[in-house]
């Protein structure tokens, strides 16, 4: 990953605005810091979707259908799977897509222990990007989950082409998948600006993480956390915004920043239910039940795949 990191982060600094994909966050500190963010009293999504599981999962099941390969796309921790997993009829197997290789690894030893049966076939790759995947039984359907609402940090465009193409990976099944929905933005405000400050210990881990694995010469001192609700877009940006006039070194180049600029490091795309499904749709999936918590802050869908 370090070669592609390198050249996008030199690619991003270079360019205006700004900006890298989020995926650069998750090497080993970045997914440990956001296991620390599901876990916080202002991050609502990681317990509003667990609810929604732990409520609906028989119901979820019955769309999923027996026999299935079951992939998760950013599969993180492997947590929210487990209550699929304790519904499911008999799955051929599951698939866990990562980028955070030894993080994914490390948590399917743990799943492994808890569901000694299943067969775990885990793939440390980018999911936006073309993967083999692995093949199933052919008895089952191939289904998708797609929690976290990751599916926020691409734009409507790129969510498009992601959807595009799982539509056709996952043809024959389907894919259940976390929005998180447009809401009060000073709720959302209050989710990605946590008081204990491990939001910002996970977007500062961006330029930790460039010193650590590029040997990169960027101040320790000289960016801050920057997070707000772009309300004309309907997503939450996170920034790293410089607080001098600076100078970055990555492998011989140097770029200049100056204050109050920024690179642009996330995008956390907002959605109504019906907004999502139309898009959905347009990929070629059929909208089919969708799960929402009382508050109307989250939403689990199912998605039929085309045939
Ligand atoms: C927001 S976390 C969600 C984790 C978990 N699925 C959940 O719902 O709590 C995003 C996960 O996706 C992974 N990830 C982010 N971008 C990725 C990409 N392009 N390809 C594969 N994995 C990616 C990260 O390593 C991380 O584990």
């Amino acid at each position: 990953m370090s070669s592609s990191f390198a050249e996008d982060l030199q690619l991003a600094l270079g360019q205006r605005p700004r900006s890298i994909s989020p995926k650069y966050f998750y090497d080993e500190i970045g997914s440990a810091l956001f296991e620390q963010i599901c876990d916080l009293p202002e991050y609502y999504p990681t317990r509003t979707e667990l609810g929604l599981l732990q409520a609906h999962a028989a119901e979820m099941a019955e769309c999923i259908g027996p026999q299935a390969q079951l992939l998760e796309y950013g599969a993180g921790a492997l947590q929210k799977v487990r209550c699929l997993l304790d519904r499911l009829e008999a799955p051929h197997s599951f698939v866990p897509i990562d980028i955070s290789g030894a993080h994914l690894l490390s948590a399917c030893g743990q799943l492994q222990a808890a569901y000694p049966t299943l067969q775990i076939n885990p793939l440390v790759a980018d999911f936006s990007r073309p993967h083999s995947l692995p093949q199933g039984s052919g008895k089952g359907p191939r289904v998708g989950f797609f929690p976290g609402s990751s599916i926020g940090n691409f734009t409507p465009l790129e969510a498009l082409a992601f959807l595009k193409m799982a539509a056709f990976e996952l043809r024959g099944g389907g894919l259940l998948i976390g929005i998180d929905l447009i809401k009060d933005p000073a709720i959302l405000h209050a989710a990605y600006n946590d008081s204990a400050g491990v939001t910002a210990a996970f977007n500062l881990n961006l330029l930790a993480r460039a010193r650590r694995e590029l040997g990169a010469d960027i101040a320790r001192d000289g960016f801050v956390h920057s997070a707000f609700y772009n309300s004309a877009l309907q997503r939450i940006e996170m920034h790293l915004m410089s607080l001098k006039r600076q100078t970055l070194r990555i492998a011989e180049r140097v770029y200049e920043i100056d204050a109050g600029e920024t690179l642009h490091t996330e995008n956390s795309h907002k959605y109504s239910v019906v907004g999502f499904q139309s898009l959905a749709a347009q990929a070629g999936f059929s909208p089919g039940a969708s799960w929402t918590d009382p508050r109307e802050w989250f939403s689990l869908l199912w998605l039929q795949a085309p045939a």
